[in-house]
């Protein structure tokens, strides 16, 4: 067998280049098997390897296949020969002599594309398992993805494929997402990519594709509760709490949820004036019997947002963060300490940390030492005893300072605290608020509803308690009425 496979080889080989083609063929093949043996075995993982294993090889493979036949080619020409005078010449006459099923080369022949067939098919296969890997989108590209990498390790996606969200599924999706990713790999290889990249990710599958195989609107819970903790500045860190009872519901009860925007038959949508779709120009809700209520934005000129995109608005338009979660930097500190991770019996523990995380530092290494030795300093100020009692507890805060300021701050790709806006809430006005304002009116000239209590009831808002509002109000209280119509609601579920 193996002897006849020699004899071909050499046969098929008709000059110099077709026999560089096969040692090309052949070659990328063993390296391909060693490789691939390598990745079964778990000695290799790293994204590199697999480039080099299920593009680069096929491609070689592939390079030396199409080398035999120019060299037959080239040789024909040289010796003035037809294609089956060669052949004779090469092979021997008893080769080319049919028999049973044709010419015992054409049988060589046959079996060697198909076992070609077999190991294309097979190799392509894998690289599209193997491209779909998130390790692969998060490592690959020379730390371009390393921010979201990050990010979506610590959360609660973390097992969800990058592909899974970000790919869809169906050919049409594969086709469309491959072609994305040749033009994002020669915009890595020329270093044309944007700094940090930018949002929102107009290729996104539509979310109703993606997060809802594993999300199902109607499914969506009442209400959630919320705190957050946020520590004050001072010696002792002492926590304020503020706790919402979010209405998220699944947009089919009376009215008042969050989850409304989705529910089956409700579409809203909007025009915003801005590409990050920071400010609408208008925003229209769609009504089940075919009519439509638009508000329009009086802050803005009546014909900002013709040319802007129209979109639907979809989970992603308030879950932008629902995998790549950057921390605030206060908001940080405040759960570490919250978790009991940073140790709050340090004296002025949150100033301190505060003030080590947030000065912008040259890049990576200098962040590590600046972090450790920012809260040293501040210490060093403050309260220099601490550094000498409380050494050990400060190399431990500081450590986990650093972590922190790994996780959500990224040189190379300049991504520094807050530069992805959450859409989530209404921080600095945005999020919610982009929609729900004042400004934005229909021809009624009614608002798009913005009450505090639309979206959720504020049962502690920078309080000492976490339920300071569900404790029953002293007689004298301004607030007195509307505590006690929380308690009936949250403590005795009455109306
Ligand atoms: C659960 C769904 C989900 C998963 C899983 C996911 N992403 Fe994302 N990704 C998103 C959403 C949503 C956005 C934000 C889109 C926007 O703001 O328009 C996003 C944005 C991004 C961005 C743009 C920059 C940024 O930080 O917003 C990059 C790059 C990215 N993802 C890469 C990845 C990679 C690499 C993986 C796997 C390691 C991954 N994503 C996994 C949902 C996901
Ligand atoms: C393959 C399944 C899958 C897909 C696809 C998926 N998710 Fe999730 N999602 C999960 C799982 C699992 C959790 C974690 C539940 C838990 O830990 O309680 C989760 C949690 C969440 C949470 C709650 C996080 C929190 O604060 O507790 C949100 C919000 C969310 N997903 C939104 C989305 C959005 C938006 C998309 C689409 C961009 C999406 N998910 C796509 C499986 C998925
Ligand atoms: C109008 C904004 C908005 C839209 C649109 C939206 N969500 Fe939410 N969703 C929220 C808010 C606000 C919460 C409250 C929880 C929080 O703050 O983490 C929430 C909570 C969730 C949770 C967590 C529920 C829990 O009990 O912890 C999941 C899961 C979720 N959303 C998935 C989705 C999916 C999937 C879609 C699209 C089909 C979607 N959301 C559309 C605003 C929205
Ligand atoms: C793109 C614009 C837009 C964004 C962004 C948006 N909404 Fe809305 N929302 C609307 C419109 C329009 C209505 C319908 C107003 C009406 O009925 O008068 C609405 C209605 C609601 C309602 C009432 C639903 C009902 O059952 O009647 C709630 C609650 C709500 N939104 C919460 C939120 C929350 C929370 C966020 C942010 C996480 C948010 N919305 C973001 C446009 C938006
Ligand atoms: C359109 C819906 C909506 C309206 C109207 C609204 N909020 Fe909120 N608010 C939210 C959502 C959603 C969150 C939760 C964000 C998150 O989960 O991170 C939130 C978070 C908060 C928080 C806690 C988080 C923080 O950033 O400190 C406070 C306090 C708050 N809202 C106060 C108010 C007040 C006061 C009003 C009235 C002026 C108001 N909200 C109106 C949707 C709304």
């Amino acid at each position: 067998m193996l002897r006849r496979y020699l004899n071909f080889v050499r046969g098929v080989g008709a000059d110099w280049v077709g026999r560089l083609g096969i040692s090309l063929t052949t070659a990328a093949f063993l390296v391909f098997l060693f490789l691939e043996l390598m990745r079964i075995l778990g000695v290799l993982t790293n994204a590199y390897v697999g480039l080099v294993t299920y593009l680069l090889l096929p491609a070689l493979f592939v390079l030396g296949l199409l080398l035999v036949p120019l060299g037959w080619r080239r040789a024909r020409r040289r010796f003035g020969l037809s294609s089956r005078e060669l052949a004779e010449a090469r092979f021997g006459r008893s080769a080319m002599r049919p028999g049973l099923a044709g010419a015992s080369v054409f049988g060589v022949i046959a079996l060697l594309t198909g076992i070609n067939l077999v190991f294309l098919g097979g190799g392509t296969a894998r690289m599209l398992h193997f491209m779909d890997q998130p390790r692969f989108c998060g490592t690959a590209c020379h730390g371009v993805m390393i921010p979201e990498w990050t990010t979506y390790q610590a959360s609660p996606h973390a097992h969800v494929h990058c592909v899974e969200c970000h790919v869809g599924e169906g050919f049409r999706a594969l086709v469309d997402s491959k072609i994305s990713g040749l033009r994002q790999l020669v915009s890595v290889t020329f270093d044309l990519h944007e700094r940090p990249i930018p949002t929102p990710v107009r290729e996104l599958r539509p979310a109703r594709e993606t997060c809802e195989r594993c999300h199902w609107p109607d499914r969506f819970y009442g209400d959630r509760i919320k705190t957050w903790v946020r520590h004050e500045p001072d010696s002792a860190s002492t926590p304020r709490y503020t706790t919402l009872a979010l209405k998220i519901g699944s947009g089919r009860g009376a009215g008042g949820e969050i989850h409304w925007h989705v529910a089956a038959g409700n579409e809203v949508r909007y025009a915003s004036v801005d590409d990050e779709r920071r400010e609408m120009a208008w925003v229209e809700l769609r009504l089940a019997d075919g009519g439509a209520r638009r508000f329009v934005n009086r802050r803005v000129r009546a014909d900002a947002g013709r040319a802007a995109e129209v979109r639907v608005l979809d989970c992603v338009d308030c879950h932008n963060r629902a995998t790549h979660i950057y921390e605030d930097p206060e908001r940080g500190v405040d759960e570490r300490l919250a978790r009991g991770e940073l140790d709050r019996s340090l004296p002025g523990i949150k100033a301190a940390a505060l003030a080590a995380v947030l000065p912008l530092y040259a890049d990576a290494a200098a962040a590590e030492r600046g972090v450790a030795t920012g809260l040293r300093a501040a210490y060093a100020r403050e309260r220099p005893d601490i550094l000498i009692s409380r050494a050990e507890d400060l190399d431990r805060a500081a450590a986990v300072l650093q972590a922190m300021h790994r996780r959500n701050v990224h040189h190379a790709m300049r991504v520094g605290w807050n530069s992805y806006p959450d859409h989530r809430g209404h921080a600095d006005g945005g999020g919610c608020f982009r929609c729900h304002d004042a400004d934005l009116r229909d021809e009624t000239g009614a608002a798009v509803p913005h009450d505090c209590t639309l979206c959720h009831s504020i049962l502690a808002q920078d309080s000492p308690l976490p339920f300071e509002y569900l404790s029953p109000a002293a007689a004298d209280d301004p607030e007195r009425l509307h505590r006690e119509a929380l308690r009936r609601e949250f403590l005795e579920r009455t109306p």
